[in-house]
């Protein structure tokens, strides 16, 4: 097998709360009257809440203070917890998981990578608390995606070198990450568009289709 391990990115890739970040986000930019729009989401995939804070705020005429940064993206989350907590198994599409029970049938290592400091709870709510042979998070990385950061340590947990390694990411920041860490990669949704992925995908299970 040319690869040991799949990496695969969270939010936008194994569940739809790529959706929940934006329509949180659009709730923050619409109390400071911001403009913001799906084009400027997708820059949001990725990167951390402070940073996707910023990258709202080069809209905003005003100026915050760091504490009322930090008041917006704490209200942000508290939305976006809300959203998540609706959240159940249902949400895990079947194409979504007819991949993973294939890829871990296969004998592939399965972890997650991704920014978000609410993965686990996530991946609690979908049923998959104990599913991935490691889940390298924004809880244990000082600095998100496009560093590289974020694969390095999912690498060391699974003790994988980053040839063997292949990443599945939905974010320009995630492939740019990926190649950063010398693993190949592919690209789903909006990361198709920056043209810089090993594969590009339609659908998760495509990955079937050369793994
Ligand atoms: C990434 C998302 O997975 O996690 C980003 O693509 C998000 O949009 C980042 O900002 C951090 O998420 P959280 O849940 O810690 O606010
Ligand atoms: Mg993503």
């Amino acid at each position: 097998m040319k690869y040991s391990a799949v990496i695969f990115d969270l939010d936008g890739v194994i569940c739809h709360t790529d959706h929940y970040h934006y329509m949180s986000w659009k709730q923050i930019a619409n109390d400071l009257s911001i403009y913001f729009d799906e084009n400027i989401n997708n820059r949001l995939r990725g990167v951390s809440r402070m940073e996707s804070l910023e990258i709202i705020l080069e809209k905003y005429n005003g100026r915050l203070t760091n504490e009322e940064k930090m008041m917006y993206a704490e209200k942000k989350n508290n939305i976006y917890r809300s959203l998540l907590s609706e959240m159940s198994p249902a949400d895990l599409s079947d194409d979504v998981r007819k991949t993973l029970v294939q890829l871990k049938k296969k004998g592939y290592m399965l972890a997650i990578g991704s920014s978000s400091k609410n993965a686990k709870f996530i991946l609690n709510k979908l049923g998959l608390g104990d599913f991935f042979d490691t889940v390298s998070d924004g809880t244990n990385i000082t600095r998100s995606k496009p560093d590289p950061e974020v694969f390095i340590r999912a690498r060391e947990y699974l003790k994988v070198t980053s040839e063997k390694c292949i990443v599945v990411e939905d974010a320009k920041s995630g492939i740019e990450a990926a190649i950063a860490a010398n693993m190949d990669c592919a690209a789903i949704g909006d990361a198709v568009l920056c043209g810089l992925a090993t594969y590009n995908l339609n659908r998760l299970s495509d990955l079937l289709l050369f793994l």
